[in-house]
Formats: C-alpha cells, sequence, structure tokens
C-alpha cells in the first residue's frame, strides 16, 4: 500500500487532502466520509459577529465561480460554544482559520481559540471580499510578519498563513511567515475579478468584486506554490483548481506538502475522497511508495 502520510511540521495528516477553508461544514458531515480526509478546515471566524456582503454573493462565470461572501461570522463566542464542536466529531485534525480587519482583531481572534481542542490555525490574511478591499495586510511583509509573529506568540498549535495571490513577490510574503515562526503557508486564495451583467449594466455581484477560483486558476496557483517552496523552507499547502488526482500530484510537484480543495467540493461533494483514492493510484503508477516523495519532485 502507498503511504499517504503528509507532515506537516508539527502536524501529521493521514493524507494531503483536505478542504479549503469556507467550503466544508459540518452539516456535510452526513453526505461525506470526512473521516477518509486529511483534514477538516473551518470557515474563517471572527471575533465578532459578522453578516457578510449583499446579494448576489455568488456566480458562474465562463472561467470560474466567482464569490464575494464577505466572511459571514458567528463570532469567537458562538462559534467556540456552538460550530466548532461539529468539525471534531470527524476523529480528523481540524485546521481553524481565523480574520480581523485589523492586526488586534486576529491576535485577539487566537486568544479566544486558547484551550479549545483544535490542531492547528490557519491565518487568513488573503480574503479579497472585505471592507476597505480586504488585501492590504496580506499583500505587506512587514505586516503579515507582525501579525504572524503575535499569533504564533499566543497559539499553542502550528501556525499556517494563507496568502493572496495579489502580491509582487509571493517569495516575500512567505519568507516574512516563516520569519514570524509559521509552520507552513498555503497558496493561495482566490484571485480578486469582476462579472458584469451587461443587459442590466451592474456588476453581476453585490459587492462589484469577487474572487475568482476553480480551473481557471490552477496554472497561477501552482506558479505561486513553486515559487513559495522555492523561497521558504516550511511546508507549503497548495490550493487553486484542483479537482483530479493528477492536479492533486502536480501541485506536491511544485513543492505543496499538502492540498485543498474548494470549488470542485461544490459541484462534486465526493471529490475529495476521489482524490484520496486515486492518489494512491497515481503514486503506484508512478513507482513512488509515499506521496511525500513526490513533493518538490520536479525533474
Ligand atoms: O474567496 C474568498 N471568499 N476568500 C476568503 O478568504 C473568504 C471568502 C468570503 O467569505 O468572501
Amino acid at each position: 500500500a502507498v503511504d499517504l502520510t503528509a507532515e506537516l511540521n508539527g502536524l501529521t495528516l493521514a493524507n494531503p487532502v483536505m478542504p479549503a477553508s469556507g467550503c466544508f461544514g459540518p452539516e456535510l458531515g452526513g453526505l461525506l466520509p470526512v473521516r477518509d480526509l486529511g483534514a477538516v478546515v473551518t470557515k474563517t471566524v471572527f471575533t465578532r459577529r459578522r453578516s457578510g456582503n449583499p446579494a448576489h454573493r455568488l456566480t458562474e462565470t465562463e472561467q470560474g465561480m466567482l464569490n464575494s461572501v464577505g466572511i459571514p461570522s458567528p463570532g469567537a463566542a458562538r462559534f467556540t460554544r456552538d460550530v466548532l464542536h461539529g468539525y471534531r466529531t470527524f476523529g480528523v485534525p481540524v485546521i481553524a482559520s481565523v480574520g480581523g480587519l485589523t492586526v488586534d482583531e486576529y491576535w485577539q481572534m487566537v486568544e479566544e481559540l486558547d484551550g479549545e481542542r483544535i490542531d492547528a490555525l490557519e491565518v487568513n490574511v488573503s480574503c479579497p471580499n472585505l471592507e476597505h478591499g480586504g488585501l492590504a495586510i496580506g499583500a505587506d511583509a512587514a505586516i503579515v510578519e507582525r501579525l504572524v509573529t503575535g499569533v504564533v506568540a499566543r497559539a499553542d498549535v502550528p501556525v499556517f498563513v494563507k496568502l493572496t495571490p495579489s502580491v509582487t513577490s509571493i517569495s516575500d510574503i512567505a519568507r516574512a511567515a516563516e520569519f514570524a515562526g509559521a509552520a507552513g503557508v498555503t497558496v493561495c486564495n482566490t484571485f480578486p475579478g469582476l462579472a458584469i451583467d451587461v443587459d442590466n449594466r451592474r456588476p453581476v455581484l453585490g459587492n462589484a468584486i469577487g474572487g475568482l477560483s476553480g480551473p481557471a486558476i490552477k496554472p497561477l496557483a501552482l506558479r505561486l506554490v513553486w515559487q513559495a517552496a522555492t523561497a521558504v523552507g516550511i511546508p507549503v499547502i497548495g490550493c487553486g483548481g484542483i479537482r483530479t488526482a493528477r492536479d492533486v500530484v502536480e501541485f506536491l510537484l511544485a513543492g505543496a506538502t499538502a492540498v485543498q480543495v474548494g470549488t470542485a467540493t461544490f459541484t462534486r461533494p465526493y471529490v475529495m475522497s476521489e482524490l484520496v483514492r486515486g492518489l494512491a493510484e497515481l503514486c503506484a503508477d508512478l513507482g513512488v511508495t509515499s506521496s511525500a516523495e513526490l513533493v518538490g519532485g520536479l525533474l
């Protein structure tokens, strides 16, 4: 049998496949064999309750999905009381995604999770759909370094940082996260885009700008993963347009230690289980006994 274990710098996964934040909730537990997955990742949670962006929040373009959900959140208190335990019921590691509008809000959120049973944090510094544009924090290496340093100081679990593709140099931001003590970086969040309704002469989405996801961004994400993995010594979690086991292997070869699946889960709920099975088969075809051997294995 092929060994699919993924070692993420203090977090060991049975296999490298997990959902992207916001694309899996405990309500799907009855429909999916969640225990097949390497981990689950929560929707990004903020300290304060938020209602998110006006409708429409989601549209399909010919090139991929565009979302401007705006991170609706129950707030920290309700999340820890009513939501988190739902993610815990599957027997796989739980990665809690945290957000904020200011550096202090991130730190406060991490303090709110102190003592909760989570296995890792993913700091979302890359939502394209927040007030003030949402991108300023994740595009500034100095702010990322300060923010992540403060998160790591307050956390007793490995800290991953989800990066935005909207940067001049992903290497600089990944290095800032590494310097701040991050266990790894997730590359990447959605790409800011705009869909236009010609008949009504309006943006399709209520917030105009949204984040593009799906197969259209796969080559873009692969490039970012490759550059980040080359720049840092910490693990990279790859994310962007993955639909097939071959896509997973492409991300591993580019340097990702694990992968996240988002858009594909909306149209094909079982896709992640299929990827785990398909990855084992493809490893055997490629003549490797573990998927870890493929990580960064471009010739
Ligand atoms: O595309 C995204 N949409 N990325 C995020 O980080 C958050 C999400 C949302 O809620 O808008």
